[in-house]
């Protein structure tokens, strides 16, 4: 398992993870294309790989000046729970340290337990909660984490 920043050629099958889990609003490919090349401002996406070259997992941040945003971690159901995320998230926080970013935050939906989990296990802190801030009226946790 090796995690890399992503190329164009990984566009797909990152697509496939997005549908996979996040199917209400899952970042159509040609958005995510125009991130991996580098077109939309501050968006860095990083993929991990197994030793086959399959990519099993994805986290997309953005980068602004101090603050890094975790927009997205995923990793592909039959993986999880095997470290695959915590090495994602390990890079993510490496690439904003170095780009100078000095907050990593995120939001999370208050019914996802399981990235809950994670990311309290990862250290990270609730921060403030967004009431009925999902279109389905699902409240929002807005979690951070000191880089
Ligand atoms: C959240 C997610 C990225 C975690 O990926 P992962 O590779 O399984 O996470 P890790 O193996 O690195 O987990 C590290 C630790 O976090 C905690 N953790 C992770 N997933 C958990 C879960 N579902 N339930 C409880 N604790 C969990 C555990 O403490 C775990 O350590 P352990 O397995 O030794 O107990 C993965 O479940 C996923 O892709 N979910 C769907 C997408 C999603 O909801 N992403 C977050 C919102 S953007």
């Amino acid at each position: 398992m090796r995690i890399r920043l992503a190329e164009t050629a990984d566009v797909e099958a990152i697509a496939d993870l997005e549908a996979e889990s996040f199917p209400a609003d899952s970042w159509p490919a040609g958005y995510l294309r125009e991130g991996v090349e580098g077109l939309l401002h501050g968006t860095v996406l990083h993929v991990a790989v197994d030793d086959d070259g399959v990519i099993v997992g994805h986290a997309i941040t953005s980068i602004v000046f101090e603050i890094a945003e975790l927009q997205r971690i995923s990793v592909t159901p039959a993986l999880r729970r095997r470290g695959v995320a915590g090495e994602l998230l390990a890079a993510v926080r490496d690439e904003a340290t170095r780009q100078g970013a000095e907050r990593l935050l995120l939001e999370v939906r208050e019914t996802n337990t399981g990235a809950l989990a994670f990311y309290e296990r990862a250290g990270f802190v609730e921060i403030d909660r967004r009431p009925r801030y999902y279109r389905d009226g699902t409240t929002a946790i807005i979690l951070q984490m000191e880089l």
